[in-house]
């Protein structure tokens, strides 16, 4: 029998691309919910995809009858934009965790699988030179400082979950994507500051005419991991020969792609002056230093350096990333800038 994977948040910047890719590879059957198709129109006539358009927070007869009917659960819903943290916290807590928790604990009654997504994020100002799943430290900074409830949220299901592993024989993994990038992550034609994470932001400054803004002189560092090295290392862990991902945490990042924010910022820049119809607009961008206060409001803090320990994964998954990230950069520009009229509104042209 195929095996029958439920995915919820499915039209999200994970979940369309595992989507996409298990069709293409296996012959799993995939359940997938989410609030809007805008990513996932290519699929949705696929006779092995089987799409409800609904929410989370409403829907939870349609869940609790999919995770009886399914092998594996993957619960990919959440809010993972930093700005967002500090703005409405209690929406981060409300989505992130309470209904996440619910999913949890339906998953637990009925016996099933999950691959829950925590985040690099868990680690928080951690200084380890590398983060080990099993032994680095959790750091966060005081309550005022709101940024975290994403990762507290996080941590803390992470704790539930292992918890009924213990209690209850909860067959989970837990993975910790590491900056994902690639097609699909945030809207680049929404200018707002702080409405992306970092690359699509810088995208979308450039090709609207602003300037690229480094927060508190973008010294910080993050290693950038291309969407489909993760995804591989999803599939591994979805199909689990062995049980090789049951009750395990998987650091899944790029430890090869560490770089400060304002050298991502000066390799964005210099790779869009490479298309042609963006090359103008580039040479106008200034790359400039902005407060943290200023930019994201007093309850932000950062994380200075973030490097996954990647053993794990190597271990018990036999996977490396393979993308450098060049080439992880240039893909998602090819998707964002080969495609003008997509990317561009008609007062931008
Ligand atoms: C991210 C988000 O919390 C989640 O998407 C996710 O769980 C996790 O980390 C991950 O993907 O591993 P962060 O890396 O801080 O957190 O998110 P970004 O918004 O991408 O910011 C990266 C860095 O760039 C931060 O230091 C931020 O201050 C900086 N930044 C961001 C700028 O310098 N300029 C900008 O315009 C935007």
């Amino acid at each position: 029998m195929p095996l029958k994977v439920l995915i919820l948040g499915v039209s999200g910047f994970i979940g369309n691309r595992l989507t996409e890719v298990i069709l293409e590879r296996t012959n799993w059957e995939v359940y997938g919910m989410d609030m809007t198709t805008d990513k996932i129109s290519g699929i949705l006539s696929d006779k092995r995809f089987h799409f409800f358009e609904g929410d989370i927070t409403i829907n939870k007869e349609w869940i609790e009858y999919h995770i009886r009917k399914c092998d594996v659960v993957l619960p990919l819903v959440a809010i993972a934009t930093p700005a967002l943290y500090v703005q409405d916290p209690l929406r981060v807590f409300n989505l992130d965790f309470m209904a996440n928790l619910e999913i949890i604990r339906a998953i637990v009654r009925h016996k099933k699988r999950v691959v829950f997504p925590s985040t690099s994020e868990v680690y928080g100002m951690c200084e380890d030179p590398e983060f080990n799943e099993e032994t680095s430290n959790l750091v966060l900074g005081p309550i005022h400082k709101q940024r975290w409830i994403y990762s507290c949220s996080k941590q803390l299901l992470d704790r539930v979950i292992y918890a009924h592993g213990v209690q209850d024989n909860l067959n989970y993994t837990l993975i910790r994507p590491f900056n994902w990038i690639g097609p699909k992550l945030d809207n680049i034609m929404d200018p707002k500051e702080g409405s992306s994470r970092v690359l699509t932001q810088f995208i979308s400054n450039v090709i609207h005419g602003h300037d690229i803004k480094l927060v508190d002189g973008g010294e910080q560092h993050r290693c950038f991991t291309y969407i489909d090295d993760g995804i591989d290392a999803l599939l591994k862990i979805i199909e689990n020969k062995d049980d090789c991902a049951s009750r395990r945490i998987f650091n899944l990042g790029n430890p090869e792609n560490d770089v400060s924010i304002k050298t991502l910022a000066h390799l964005v820049l210099d790779l869009i002056k490479t298309y042609p119809r963006y090359r103008e607009r580039a040479d106008k961008v200034s790359i400039v230093s902005v407060d943290s206060e200023k930019y994201y409001g007093k309850s932000y803090q950062d994380a200075q350096a973030r490097v996954p320990s990647i053993k794990m994964a190597e271990t018990y998954l036999d996977w490396t990333p393979k993308i450098d990230l060049k080439t992880a950069l240039k893909k998602t520009l090819d998707y964002h800038l080969k495609h003008p009229d997509e990317s561009l509104t008609e007062e931008d042209n």
